[in-house]
């Protein structure tokens, strides 16, 4: 006899099922030992997951009411930013260039032909679209979960506004619950490494890792970062350092948060 399965396939975003048949009963074995490699090769997203996501598409969403026309604007790097590309492809004939915070961000403007310039070939940029890994009511910012956080510093000081966005998991009342990331040039990781313990973190190597720069990161635990700005200030100075994960002396000038129903807006 023959078995109908009913088999629930997810892209990340949304679910589908579908009824198969195998063609005989041997095949149904099969198919089986098929379906549970199939489920055990693709995490199943949990709700919040799915959640968190559909946060991620209603601030990116959100953020596009923040260019006007003829703008050249800065894009920041990560999955919210990457929804906020897909969107920002819809009238990317309204814009005049972004210019790109990461490899990863660059490559996925180009795959959806929104025309692309260096930030040496601008003056300013109006307005900064980016994420976060953490964020507090004072606008200050952990970022970096990506690997991107030189480059974005250096379009967040460019830009006349840094519009962030975030889902509502990422807002904390201290920073330092999400490790600290450090770019630090490779030839000082342990001279730099036992400057940040004497701060009283823990660094740690981020395995695999080397940045769209050539350096490695550094990510340091158990802070809780009650001065940001002054932190930020005394990590970039220790020599090797490239820059730290803090936004704090260069803060976001608008924090939009997305609590899956509506999207929230800090000045
Ligand atoms: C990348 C970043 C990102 O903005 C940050 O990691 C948030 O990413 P996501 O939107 O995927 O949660 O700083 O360097």
């Amino acid at each position: 006899m023959n078995h109908w399965f009913k088999l629930q396939v997810c892209n990340g975003t949304t679910v589908d099922t579908v009824n198969i048949k195998p063609v005989t009963e041997e095949s149904s074995d099969d198919f089986l030992y098929n379906r549970w490699r199939f489920i055990y090769l693709t995490p199943w997203p949990t709700n919040s997951t799915m959640d968190q996501n559909t946060k991620k598409q209603q601030v990116a969403a959100a953020a596009l009411a923040y260019i006007k026309d003829d703008m050249i604007i800065g894009v920041g790097t990560g999955s919210t930013v990457n929804y906020f590309i897909e969107q920002l492809a819809q009238i990317k004939h309204r814009i005049e260039a972004a210019v790109a915070s990461s490899e990863a961000t660059a490559a996925l403007l180009k795959k959806f032909h929104i025309p692309t310039i260096s930030l040496n070939s601008v003056n300013e940029l109006q307005v900064y679209i980016d994420g976060a890994d953490e964020a507090t009511k004072y606008l200050h910012l952990i970022k970096g979960g990506g690997g991107a956080l030189t480059r974005e510093k250096i379009i967040a000081a460019a830009s006349a506004k840094f519009v962030c966005i975030i889902d509502d998991s990422k807002l904390v009342n201290v920073l330092g619950q999400f490790p600290l990331p450090v770019e630090v040039i490779p030839m000082a990781q342990s001279y730099v490494a036992r400057k940040l313990v004497s701060l009283g973190g823990q660094p740690l190597l981020r395995q695999g890792v080397t940045t769209d720069n050539g350096n490695i990161i550094l990510d340091i635990h158990h802070l809780s970062i009650h001065q940001p700005a002054e932190l930020e200030a005394e990590i970039n100075q220790i020599t090797g350092v490239v820059t730290n994960g803090l936004f704090a002396r260069r803060p976001a000038d608008v924090l939009l948060i997305s609590d899956g129903q509506s999207v929230k807006t800090i000045t």
